[in-house]
């Protein structure tokens, strides 16, 4: 049965394999079923609620759109497009604002984090960012809404507006369910802590080589040096090598932690390898 799905990514640039594990991978997958109907939707209105430089924003925008097709997304079976050339988007925020309740929106971990400590001082755009995000996904009757996992409260909230809105005028909107990636957990940065670009522990997708080594060798480990026999499963650089690795050199490479006499570095080269974009084209 036909499926529709839709997602949307912010164009704000150097893309990191939190996007790529978390989301982007997901998006390929579903549009390469054929059952399914895709959009994916560059959501630059919710890039502004933050400043912008104009220049920077333009160019990302056809960034974040090269990263959808180089990632295997087809844009002949595929809807990509761009969040502001559809006015609908804003107009149907509006309405759907005024279904949405404030106590709602108090809730949102997302605002806390990205307003800080001066939350008089946040744009009223982030703050009713989850509001445009449900209107994103309920306009286009989308029934799944692959996410990275930091995104399920903005997928409820979608879920509690459609709710309300059906009550109060009338079966009108589907309600979505969020679909995040396989192991559920958060992509780890280069400090083990969940990769984000404000925590400054990304590991980019499209660097040049000399610099994706640089971020890689920067992964933080722990003082028990890698020579000893170890658990692979307490070293960010190991967690993050299994993201990339077929099962098959998963397992090979646990092995020589248990067994030891491996060091950081050699480690390191091996997850650089798998993450070097421009020799294995996906992951
Ligand atoms: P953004 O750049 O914030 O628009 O994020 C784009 C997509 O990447 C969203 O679906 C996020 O949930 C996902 N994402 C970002 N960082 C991570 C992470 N560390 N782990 C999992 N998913 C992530
Ligand atoms: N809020 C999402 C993020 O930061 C981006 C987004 C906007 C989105 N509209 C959407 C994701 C609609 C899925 C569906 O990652």
């Amino acid at each position: 049965m036909t499926k529709k799905i839709f997602s949307g990514v912010q164009p704000t640039g150097n893309l990191h394999l939190g996007n790529y594990l978390g989301a982007i991978k997901n998006f390929v997958e579903l549009n390469n079923d054929k059952e399914n109907e895709c959009i994916f939707c560059v959501v630059d209105l919710h890039a502004i609620t933050v400043k912008q430089n104009p220049k920077e924003l333009r160019n990302n925008i056809r960034e974040t759109v090269a990263t959808f097709v180089a990632s295997g997304i087809n844009p002949q079976k595929s809807i990509i497009f761009n969040q502001s050339k559809v006015s609908a988007h804003s107009e149907a925020a509006w309405i759907l604002s005024c279904v949405a309740r404030m106590g709602w929106l108090n809730r949102m971990t997302q605002f806390k984090e990205k307003a800080g400590k001066d939350k008089e001082k946040a744009s009223i755009g982030l703050y009713s960012y989850p509001v445009l995000m449900a209107a994103d996904i309920l306009l286009y009757d989308a029934e799944v809404v692959p996410v990275g996992k930091d995104q399920l409260q903005h997928i409820e909230i979608t879920r509690d507006v459609a709710a309300r809105f059906n009550h109060q005028m009338g079966d009108t909107f589907v309600l979505p369910q969020a679909k995040i990636q396989e192991n559920e957990q958060y992509i780890p940065g280069t400090d083990g802590q969940k990769m984000s670009k404000s925590r400054n522990n990304t590991i980019n997708i499209f660097l040049p080589q000399k610099k994706l080594r640089k971020q890689i060798m920067g992964i933080q480990t722990d003082s028990t040096p890698l020579e000893d026999p170890k658990n692979p499963e307490n070293c960010n650089v190991f967690a993050l090598y299994k993201l990339l690795a077929p099962a098959s050199s998963i397992q090979a490479l646990r092995e020589k932690y248990l067994a030891g006499g491996m060091g950081y570095g050699h480690a390191k080269t091996k997850l650089y390898e798998k993450a070097d974009w421009s020799k294995s084209y996906a992951y």
